[in-house]
């Protein structure tokens, strides 16, 4: 379709959506107008073309200065976010996520935003935005609270344990040879072995911020990541499917957390997988300036509940772990521009990573 066209094509559109409020939204407008709920229309472009009044306290700016106004000029923090959302939903989905809106005063805050599509015809017109102020910014500003408390009391105990443990087992090897009940010796060592794994997990959270970025190709980087899992994927039946629609992604990164980030999520879908089954990681072009990243498998999957738990320091369904994978990997993700998302059922899981691509790769 040509330029022109397609313009054509949206004001007709627009019309269709100036129409449809003004005929039909009229009658179920009370509960727009007079919704303690921030709500807003957009047209195709983004651009709001009505608010309640509720919306106009929330970003204390007036309709007549809100009206055309692009939505993603509320939200300068998460412009990308609001905008690959509003992408989704031009697709027809209905999205709810979490988002930065800042107001007329330079204010910031937490809010949910709920985007669904207006479709009149089967024609999608338009979109009707929810906007809900977040309660639980307390509960955030608690995991956060206790996410530094811990990194610090995670550093300290890690450093202090490791010393002696070490210094236990050089001694263990000495008494065994000494010693008759050597069955002894294989059960204290496995248990040696459980506070090292536990360790290794509590100092990676010890230094999250830590990184060191640089031009790293993403396909070389997960590749990498499959070498790790090749025996491992052999032993427990698991298949694992790779593919991307590029050879030259290059992600401003730090290697070491990126495959960190891998390496736990794929952690994860082994361990819900324990009959076997096939872990899918594709690597496609999301938007020009983002790459997207899902990780799939054919595991047990969790319920809403869990999901909604993930990534809460220490939450853990697995005997004798301690839940922080998910938590350090949406951290290191966040702390690379990046977004998470999960959705499980009962035929698995998958996590969508997106990242925004280097400047290095936008050039050729
Ligand atoms: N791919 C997955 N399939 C099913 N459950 C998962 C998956 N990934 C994470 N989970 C759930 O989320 C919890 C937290 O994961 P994580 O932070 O990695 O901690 P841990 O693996 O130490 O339990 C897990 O205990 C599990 O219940
Ligand atoms: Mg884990």
């Amino acid at each position: 379709m040509s330029a022109t066209n397609t313009s054509r094509r949206k004001s007709e559109k627009n019309s269709i959506l100036m129409e449809y409020l003004e005929e039909d939204f009229v009658k179920g407008s009370p509960l727009f107008t007079h919704n303690h709920d921030a709500m807003c229309i957009l047209d195709l472009d983004m651009k709001v073309v009505k608010v309640n009044s509720a919306f106009e306290t929330l970003s204390g700016y007036s309709y007549l200065e809100l009206k055309y106004m692009e939505l993603q000029s509320l939200f300068p923090l998460d412009k990308d976010k609001v905008f690959q959302n509003f992408e989704r939903s031009i697709l027809g989905q209905v999205q709810s996520y979490d988002c930065t809106m800042t107001n007329k005063l330079n204010d910031t805050f937490e809010i949910k935003m709920i985007s669904m599509p207006i479709s009149v015809l089967d024609e999608i017109v338009g979109f009707q935005s929810i906007i809900l102020e977040r309660t639980q910014t307390h509960e955030d500003l608690l995991n956060s609270e206790k996410l530094s408390v811990s990194s610090q009391l995670a550093a300290g105990i890690a450093h202090e344990v490791r010393n002696p443990i070490t210094s236990i087992k050089g001694f263990l090897q000495l008494m065994k040879a000494e010693v008759q009940h050597s069955d002894y010796f294989k059960i204290v060592e496995g248990e040696i072995e459980k506070i090292e794994v536990v360790l290794s997990e509590l100092l990676v959270l010890a230094n999250p911020n830590d990184a060191n970025f640089k031009n790293e190709n993403l396909k070389s980087l997960i590749e990498n990541v499959k070498t790790l899992f090749h025996t491992q994927a052999i032993s427990n039946n698991i298949k694992i499917d790779v593919s991307y629609d590029f050879e030259n992604g290059i992600l401003l990164c730090d290697r070491n957390q990126i495959k960190q980030v891998f390496i736990n999520l794929i952690k994860n879908a082994f361990e819900s997988m324990p009959d076997g089954g096939t872990l899918t990681i594709e690597s496609k072009h999301y938007n020009d300036k983002n790459i997207k990243i899902s990780i799939k498998d054919t595991g047990i999957g969790m319920p809403q509940e869990i999901v909604k738990k993930m990534g809460q320091p220490f939450f853990t369904t697995k005997e004798g772990r301690i839940g922080l994978g998910v938590m350090l990997s949406k951290q290191i993700i966040k702390n690379h521009n990046g977004s998470v998302q999960f959705w499980s059922d009962t035929n698995g899981t998958s996590v969508e990573i997106i990242l925004p691509i280097s400047l290095l790769s936008l050039k050729k």
